[in-house]
């Protein structure tokens, strides 16, 4: 689906993070509906090396990019070499930077500081010696336990990673009051979920999770009163279609791109049970993050339907419709196996 007139054939695109969840869906993208589009993905890719927390320290994996054809580099956005030699050897058009720590629960600041505000400042002195159009990654982290509906300017972050989101945030204002000749968004996206996010082992969404567990048979397990957590869900392909339309946008900003919409984490069980063809009910745990839990979250997306053009497309039933094929056949080769 095409979500603008711009011809992306011929164009030189960088996707930072492009072997992690949304940077992989983009690549894919432009590949598929632009095949002259010359899309260049760089990544540290996983190794072995976890944080204090447990998680791996990056999620890319190179099973999210089997069958993509254009440029893959590993490297890291923090070494200044790569950066300089980026910016050498290409002439981007376009930079969609998805590369983060974006693991909500990562406790090294030093690391999560480093990697997501500086290096992005890094990348956005590329774009603009390049003349290219930036796109970023935000996040919703950045409003905390705001009140809903989640509107831009009213943030009060819970962690370090929201934290670093909104020093992205606000670098990216200063460089726009500042007259930055390049368009600058910055997409505050919500919980997403769908197609190559597996990879993301523990810190993928919940909806893979209890499709795997439901699919092993398992009951699914929900916190006491999940029918009162509820989230602003967004499936993948919305997400795309807010990147594509941030490279022309009527307004350098910073927008929500969620559905507008909070459900619950019930509903999540109960449209995969139907899905699944399941009846295996719910069980119930105590939610050990209370008072360090976004417990509702529903986007103000005004802003990003007028600037952006931007208009979801897919209601959690859509969503989840449309990823229950790739749960199952994650779950055959991936899941079983392991
Ligand atoms: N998925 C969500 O629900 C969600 C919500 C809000 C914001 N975000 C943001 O969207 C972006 C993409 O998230 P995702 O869900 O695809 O996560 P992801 O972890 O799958 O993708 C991030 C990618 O960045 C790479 N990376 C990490 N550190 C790097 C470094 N130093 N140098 C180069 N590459 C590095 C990882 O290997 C990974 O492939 C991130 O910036 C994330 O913070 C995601």
């Amino acid at each position: 689906m095409k979500y603008t007139n711009i011809d992306f054939n011929e164009k030189t695109i960088l996707i930072t993070g492009g072997a992690g969840f949304i940077g992989s869906n983009l690549a894919f993208y432009f590949q598929e509906n632009y095949p002259k589009s010359n899309v260049v993905v760089l990544d540290c890719f996983r190794s072995e090396q976890t944080l204090s927390n447990g998680n791996l320290k990056s999620f890319g994996h190179y099973k999210n990019l089997l069958g993509f054809t254009g440029t893959v580099i590993s490297g890291d956005i923090n070494d200044k070499v790569i950066l300089k030699k980026l910016e050498h050897d290409y002439n981007f058009d376009y930079i969609f930077h998805e590369a983060a720590i974006s693991d909500t629960t990562v406790n090294e600041q030093d690391l999560m500081i480093q990697t997501n505000v500086n290096a992005y400042e890094d990348l956005l002195k590329l774009a603009i010696n390049h003349d290219a159009n930036m796109i970023y990654a935000s996040s919703a982290a950045t409003y905390g336990d705001a009140p809903s509906p989640q509107t831009v300017g009213c943030e009060n972050p819970g962690n370090v990673y929201g934290f670093s989101k909104l020093m992205m945030d606000n670098i990216s204002y200063k460089y726009i009051a500042e007259g930055a000749t390049i368009s600058i968004v910055g997409l505050r996206y919500f919980n997403v979920y769908g197609p190559r996010e597996f990879y993301k082992n523990k810190t993928a969404s919940t909806v893979v999770q209890f499709g795997h567990q439901i699919l092993s048979g398992k009951t699914p397990k929900l916190f006491e009163g999940s029918d009162k957590i509820l989230r602003d869900f967004i499936y993948i392909e919305d997400i795309i279609q807010a990147n594509i339309k941030a490279c022309a946008p009527k307004k350098s900003g910073v927008y929500n791109v969620g559905t507008g919409k909070a459900r619950s984490f019930q509903d999540i069980a109960d449209i995969l049970q139907r899905e699944l063809d399941t009846n295996l009910g719910t069980d119930y745990i105590p939610n050990p993050y209370v008072g360090q839990y976004q417990f509702h979250t529903e986007a103000n997306i005004d802003e990003t339907i007028e600037n952006l053009d931007y208009k979801p497309a897919f209601e959690m039933e859509d969503g989840i419709k449309a990823y229950i094929a790739d749960i199952r056949r994650l779950y055959e080769t991936e899941v079983k196996k392991g």
